[in-house]
């Protein structure tokens, strides 16, 4: 089976968060499984595009509204990352350093999707499946169903993968004129609440969806910017699937990123290898309990809740515990986080910026990593950290509530709180500082952690099955 994965992101050519770990695994664990998967994303001026070698596999014009633009995929010439990775440059378009952010980011998303469906369509390299991810690749099952050009793929089944339901796209209905020629009977299919929805309009259409973690799929229900009544009533075509982690990459004995390899059977001195080289870096006290945050520094991952949680732990316990912060994103809580850290050096730490190797050593080299979420639909930071002994301490909410239990229950590893909030976050460490006074205890969680398997194997399959439940039709 042929499967296009389409996504903005792709580890490691260009990574904003998880969905990027996610792209960049999963089809290399379907093709160990015997399907051909592939990825189709947009062309990035990033240091893996310039520093690997590509053959031109097609080049054409197509039409953005009255605009003509020229386009070229790109193919990976070795196949070295497990599956064939496939870019679309399109001069002036998809052709620049960020990912997201442009102020012609739709204009971008649709070229890029017109000229997917253009190459598939004229070089008849047709897939058996297309696998869309978010928002970015959301107007393809409307696109292939309802235009006149695509009539040829119209059989094709589209699957949707829901990373992030809080982000739709949605733009403006003067910009129709962009799409190619469609069936204007069908035009309610992207329409929510008086815009053009691309994440609505590929939960119309697509013949399935998915969101990664089977929590995610009930709370779209009752929380997901303004589309609640929309997976309400769709919510027969869904289904709950976990992440997965990429084992090659994410590996504390073969890690080259982190300062000392260990595997369980080393836990006790690996992980303090790690915690010294860590807090030799950061000026940190290696005997006191080390809680770390990694992530982007906005509202869904509760970062603006850290700089006064944090004050009052370091005010509710006295040269107990120490903090690293890793992360980027909103100025005033940066701002407020290195106010903290200038405050109290020896206490916090904080790094503003995306740094890959370092966030693989606060994973080694951490106690416990810290996960305060209002919204986490998988979260994969809690899996890095379980598979490097790491305690999560997780707000429980989407995947975070699906892969951590609590210390306190049977069979329990991690530190479970209920509200994304100041008080919770504070309890949550202080159980933490609890947690490591008990060295025993200690050791006991992370062996149980790095037990665990939540490698791409199991969710792979459940993904497998699902094409494979849509086979009679193909
Ligand atoms: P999201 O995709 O919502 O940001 P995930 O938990 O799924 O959240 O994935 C986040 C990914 O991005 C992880 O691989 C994490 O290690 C990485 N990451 C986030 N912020 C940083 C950073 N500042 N530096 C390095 N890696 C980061
Ligand atoms: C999104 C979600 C995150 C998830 C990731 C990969 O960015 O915010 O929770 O782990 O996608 O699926």
């Amino acid at each position: 089976m042929k499967v296009y994965h389409l996504s903005a992101e792709c580890y490691p050519v260009a990574k904003v968060g998880g969905l990027a770990d996610v792209v960049g695994a999963l089809p290399k664990y379907q093709n160990q499984m015997g399907l051909e998967a592939a990825v189709v994303m947009p062309f990035y001026e990033r240091k893996f595009v310039q520093e690997n070698e590509w053959e031109m596999v097609f080049d054409a014009s197509s039409l953005l509204g009255m605009h003509r633009f020229y386009f070229e995929v790109l193919k990976e010439k070795t196949g070295k990352l497990g599956f064939e990775l496939y870019l679309i440059k399109i001069p002036g378009l998809l052709d620049r350093e960020n990912v997201y952010s442009y102020p012609d980011e739709t204009e971008q998303f649709i070229a890029f999707q017109i000229a997917f469906l253009d190459w598939i369509n004229w070089s008849h390299q047709t897939p058996d499946l297309i696998h869309c991810h978010d928002h970015h690749t959301g107007l393809v099952p409307f696109m292939l169903y309802y235009s006149r050009l695509y009539h040829r793929l119209s059989e094709i089944p589209t699957i949707l993968t829901i990373h992030n339901g809080q982000y739709h796209g949605a733009f403006n209905w003067s910009k129709l004129s962009l799409l190619p020629e469609i069936d204007m009977t069908k035009t309610g299919l992207l329409d929510w609440n008086g815009a053009i929805n691309p994440l609505a309009s590929a939960v119309k259409c697509c013949w399935r969806y998915t969101t990664v973690s089977p929590t995610y799929l009930e709370e779209l229900t009752y929380r997901s910017n303004g589309l609640e009544y929309l997976f309400y009533m769709e919510r027969a075509k869904g289904t709950g699937i976990i992440n997965g982690i990429d084992t090659d990459i994410w590996n504390p004995k073969t890690d080259a990123m982190i300062a000392a390899n260990y595997s369980v059977r080393q836990l006790a001195t690996g992980k303090q290898k790690n915690k010294e080289a860590l807090c030799e870096k950061f000026g940190l006290d290696t005997d006191k309990p080390l809680i770390s945050f990694i992530g982007r520094l906005v509202g869904e991952k509760g970062a603006d809740l850290l700089p006064h949680a944090i004050r009052q732990v370091i005010k509710g316990y006295p040269d107990a515990v120490n903090f690293i912060i890793l992360g980027a994103g909103e100025i005033r809580v940066q701002d407020e986080l290195k106010a903290l850290a200038t405050a109290h050096p020896k206490q916090c730490s904080v790094f503003i910026g995306y740094d890959e190797p370092l966030a693989h050593q606060v994973y080694a080299g951490s106690d416990f990593l810290l996960m305060p979420s209002r919204v986490e639909p998988c979260g994969l930071n809690q899996l890095y950290a379980l598979r490097y002994g790491t305690v999560p301490m997780v707000r429980v909410t989407g995947g975070l509530k699906d892969t951590v239990i609590d210390y306190g229950d049977d069979g329990g590893y991690g530190i479970r709180f209920i509200q994304a909030s100041v008080p919770d976050i504070v309890h949550a460490c202080g159980r933490a500082v609890e947690v490591y006074a008990n060295q025993p205890l200690m050791q006991l969680l992370r062996k149980r952690m790095m037990a665990l398997d939540f490698s791409w194997a199991r969710s792979t399959k459940e993904y497998v099955n699902l094409y494979e439940s849509l086979k009679p039709v193909i």
